[in-house]
C-alpha cells in the first residue's frame, strides 16, 4: 500500500518508519524543509531510542518531500499545541494538513487522524475540510488512531500498546486496523470518531489528576511530618490504590495539555481545572522550600538539575523547570543549568563542573538516572544544598559528604538560611539597658 504520512515529528516519523518497514511505500510529508534535508541525507532530526536502526532498516521504503503526492492512505500526525493564553487547541496545523490531503484524495482513500483532538474536532474540523476535494464523507474512510506511545520508548510501545481506532463507520474502522496491523502487535480496539478522541484525553486527564491527588498529599505530608514517599508506596500495596509520585510540576506535550482539549467545550468542569492548577503551582511550592534554604545568603546561585519535563528524555516542552526558573529570576537567583539530554533550550546549558561552581544549592527537577550517579565527594560547589524534587538521590550518600539534602514531600522541616543570622538582636534603649527581642 502507497502511505502519506503528514508530520515527521516525534509520532509521525517512527510511525513512517514502522510502516516501511512492514513492507509499505511511504511517503513522509513535511513541511519543515530542514527535516526533509536531514531525512533525506540519511540521518534522522529526533533523539529517540532505536530510531535510527529503525531508519537505518526502513529507509528503501521510505521518502521525505515538502509536497503531498497521491496515496492509498494518509496519516496526519501534525502537531496540535495548546493555545496557552485560551486554554484551548489551537487546530491550525490539522486544518493545513487536511486541506493538503484534500488535493489528492480519492475514493476509497482511507485518511488516518494521529493527532491529539478536543472530541468531535474530526467531525466539525477534519472531515469538512477533506470533503472540499468534492468527495463526499461516504467516499473515503475515515478513522481516528490516538497515540498512546510514551517518549524515551516510542518504538516499543508503538508496537507492543494496545490501541483504540474509531472510525467514521464501521469499514473505515476495520481498514484502519488492517492498515495498523501491519505492525502493532498489541490488541486493537474498535469505536466510533468522537470516543476515540475522547478515550484519549481522558487517559492522560486521568494521570494528570492522579498527580494532582500525589502532589496535594506530599504539601499536606509537609505539614504533618509524614513522608509522601513512604506512604503512597505502602498505599500502593492497597490491592485498588494506584496513586502517582509527586514532583516539581507536570510537562510534556500530552499530560499537561490534553485535560484543556478534553474539556475546552465544557461547562462541568470542577476537579480537572483544579488538578491542572495544582500541578502547575508545584515550582511555587519548591521555590517556597528554596527561599528557605537560601534566607541570608547573598546574591544566590541556584544549579537546576535537568530541564527536560522527565527522566531520561530530552524534551522540555512544557516542563516545570522553566517556570521554576523564571520563579528563580524572580528572586533575585543566578540560575545555572545541567542537563545532559537536552540540545537547545531558552537558558544556557552547562556542563556538570561549570554547573556547580560557585553555587549554593542544587535543585533536581528532571529524574535522569545519571544524576544518581553523581560522585556527592567530587561535587565543588559554594554550599551543599540539595533539594530532589524527585526523591531519587541516595540522600545518605549525599549527607555522609556534608551535604544537606531535602527531599520534597518528606515531611522534614528544610534545613534553614546559611549565613548565620544573628540569634538575639538587641537594641540600645535610653537608660542604657538592652531589650533582647
Ligand atoms: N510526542 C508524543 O509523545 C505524543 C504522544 C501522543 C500523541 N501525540 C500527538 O501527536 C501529534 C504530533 O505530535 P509530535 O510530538 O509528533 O509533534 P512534532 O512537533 O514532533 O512533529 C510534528 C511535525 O509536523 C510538521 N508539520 C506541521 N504542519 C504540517 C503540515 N501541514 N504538513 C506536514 N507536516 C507538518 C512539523 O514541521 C513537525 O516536524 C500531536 O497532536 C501530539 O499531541 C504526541
Amino acid at each position: 500500500m502507497k502511505i502519506s504520512v503528514l508530520g515527521l515529528g516525534y509520532i509521525g516519523l517512527p510511525t513512517a518508519l514502522l510502516f516501511a518497514k512492514g513492507g509499505h511505500e511511504v511517503i513522509g510529508v513535511d513541511v519543515n524543509q530542514q527535516v526533509i534535508d536531514s531525512l533525506n541525507a540519511g540521518n534522522i532530526h529526533i533523539e529517540e531510542a532505536g530510531l535510527q536502526e529503525l531508519f537505518d532498516q526502513a529507509k528503501d521504503h521510505f521518502i521525505a518531500q515538502n509536497t503531498i503526492s497521491e496515496a492509498d492512505a494518509f496519516i496526519i500526525a501534525v502537531p496540535t499545541p495548546l493555545n496557552k493564553s485560551l486554554r484551548i487547541a489551537d487546530l491550525s496545523y490539522v486544518r493545513a494538513a487536511a486541506a493538503m490531503i484534500a488535493t489528492k484524495l480519492k475514493k476509497q482513500d482511507l485518511v488516518v487522524l494521529e493527532s491529539t483532538v478536543p472530541p468531535g474536532a474530526s467531525e466539525r474540523i477534519v472531515i469538512p475540510i477533506l470533503e472540499k476535494s468534492g468527495l463526499s464523507g461516504s467516499d473515503f474512510f475515515y478513522a481516528h488512531c490516538p497515540e498512546r506511545a510514551i517518549p524515551g520508548n516510542t518504538i516499543h510501545e508503538m508496537v507492543h500498546n494496545d490501541r483504540i481506532i474509531g472510525g467514521t463507520n464501521p469499514e473505515s474502522g476495520m481498514r484502519a486496523r488492517e492498515l495498523y496491523s501491519s505492525f502493532v502487535q498489541g490488541s486493537i480496539f474498535l469505536t466510533n470518531v468522537r470516543n476515540a478522541e475522547f478515550i484519549k484525553l481522558l487517559e492522560n486527564t486521568y494521570r494528570d489528576v492522579n498527580i494532582a491527588l500525589a502532589n496535594e498529599l506530599a504539601k499536606i505530608a509537609e505539614e504533618s511530618g509524614i513522608n509522601i514517599w513512604n506512604a503512597i508506596k505502602l498505599a500502593n500495596k492497597h490491592p485498588r490504590c494506584t496513586i502517582h509520585n509527586p514532583g516539581p510540576g507536570v510537562g510534556g506535550h500530552c499530560i499537561a495539555i490534553d485535560p484543556w482539549f478534553l474539556t475546552e467545550n465544557s461547562t462541568k468542569t470542577g476537579i480537572i481545572h483544579l488538578s491542572r492548577d495544582i500541578n502547575d503551582s508545584m515550582p511555587n511550592f519548591v521555590i517556597h522550600i528554596l527561599r528557605g534554604i537560601l534566607k541570608g545568603v547573598k546574591e544566590p546561585t541556584v544549579t537546576i538539575f535537568g530541564v527536560s519535563y522527565k527522566g531520561n528524555v530530552g524534551d522540555t516542552r512544557e516542563s516545570p523547570a522553566l517556570k521554576f526558573i523564571q520563579l528563580c529570576e524572580n528572586e533575585g537567583y543566578a540560575i545555572k543549568c545541567y542537563d545532559p539530554f537536552v540540545n537547545a533550550f531558552d537558558y544556557p546549558l552547562l556542563d556538570l563542573p561549570s554547573a556547580l561552581s560557585d553555587s549554593d544549592c542544587i535543585v533536581l527537577i528532571s529524574d535522569h538516572t545519571v544524576f544518581q550517579q553523581i560522585d556527592p565527594s567530587k561535587v565543588q560547589m559554594r554550599r551543599k544544598n540539595v533539594i530532589d524534587t524527585r526523591n531519587i538521590l541516595d540522600s545518605q550518600r549525599w549527607k555522609a559528604h556534608g551535604f544537606t539534602i531535602k527531599i520534597m514531600g518528606n515531611g522534614e522541616p528544610e534545613p534553614q538560611g546559611l549565613e548565620e543570622l544573628p540569634t538575639e538582636v538587641s537594641i540600645p534603649v535610653m537608660d542604657d539597658k538592652v531589650i533582647p527581642l
